[in-house]
């Protein structure tokens, strides 16, 4: 699969949409990008529930002049690069539902399939070993990468602070990992990492658990930081 390049992999992303961008992980996904430059537009099963995220989010950062956007998730499959930010058992089905929009594009898989059994985070094995595999498998003809599995939501949508960050980055095109790429270093203090194919989704999917873990543990929010890799 690496090597298959679509139409539109290769160019500076403008336009980023995001489809369950109605969530905590997409609304503060939709905040991050737009103060990183990018035009967003939050997707939603409602437009109207888009539209009262994008409202809320341009009140709340009002005097940061953010490019924020609302539309329903076939509407905002329509920007440049998508990021799927849905529960994950519903981000391969969400994904196929606009498969024809997300054709030849680059497809950001965020989603972690995790269960929470009493105070335990457990990561699942979802279909084809990961949920980014998941979704490359629904909409063959996108660029798949998987990245911002391990960045807190909490963190990530409050503009005043940067996220300091590693953000592992796995695909099975090497213009969708670079199109990540690029789209990470336009935010502040997240450094973007090359985590290689596809099939490294699957421990980076599940390692969110040990996050989520290590949260409740220490009463904080831990993000991923690695030694030993030069700037
Ligand atoms: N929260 C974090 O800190 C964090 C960090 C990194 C990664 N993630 C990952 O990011 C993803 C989103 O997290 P979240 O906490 O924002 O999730 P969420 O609130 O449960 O869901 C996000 C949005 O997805 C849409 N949605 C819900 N069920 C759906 C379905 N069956 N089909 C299609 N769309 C559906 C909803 O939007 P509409 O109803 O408006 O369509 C919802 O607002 C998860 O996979 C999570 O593992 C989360």
């Amino acid at each position: 699969m690496r090597g298959c390049e679509g139409a539109t992999a290769n160019l500076a992303p403008v336009k980023i949409g995001v489809l369950g961008g109605t969530g905590p992980a997409g609304r503060a996904m939709a905040a991050r990008l737009a103060s990183g430059g990018f035009d967003v537009v939050i997707g939603s099963r409602s437009r109207y529930r888009a539209m009262e995220e994008r409202d809320r989010l341009l009140d709340r950062w009002a005097e940061r002049g953010l490019s924020i956007d609302s539309a329903d998730n076939e509407g905002a499959a329509g920007a440049d690069v998508v990021v799927i930010a849905t529960p994950w058992d519903a981000a391969a089905s969400t994904a196929a539902s606009v498969s024809r929009q997300l054709r030849g594009k680059v497809v950001i898989s965020m989603a972690n399939a995790l269960a929470k059994v009493g105070h335990e985070f457990q990561p699942l094995v979802p279909p084809r070993g990961s949920v980014a595999a998941s979704v490359q498998a629904a909409v063959p003809k996108s660029l798949v990468s998987a990245a911002f599995h391990h960045v807190p939501a909490k963190e990530l949508g409050d503009l005043n602070a940067p996220v300091e960050s590693d953000v592992l980055i796995c695909s099975d095109h090497p213009s969708a990992t670079e199109t990540t790429v690029e789209i990470v270093r336009k935010l502040p203090d997240m450094r973007p990492l090359d985590a290689g194919e596809l099939s490294n989704a699957a421990p980076i999917e599940a390692f969110a658990a040990v996050l989520l873990q290590l949260n409740v543990r220490y009463k904080t929010r831990a993000a991923v930081k690695f030694t030993g890799i030069e700037e």
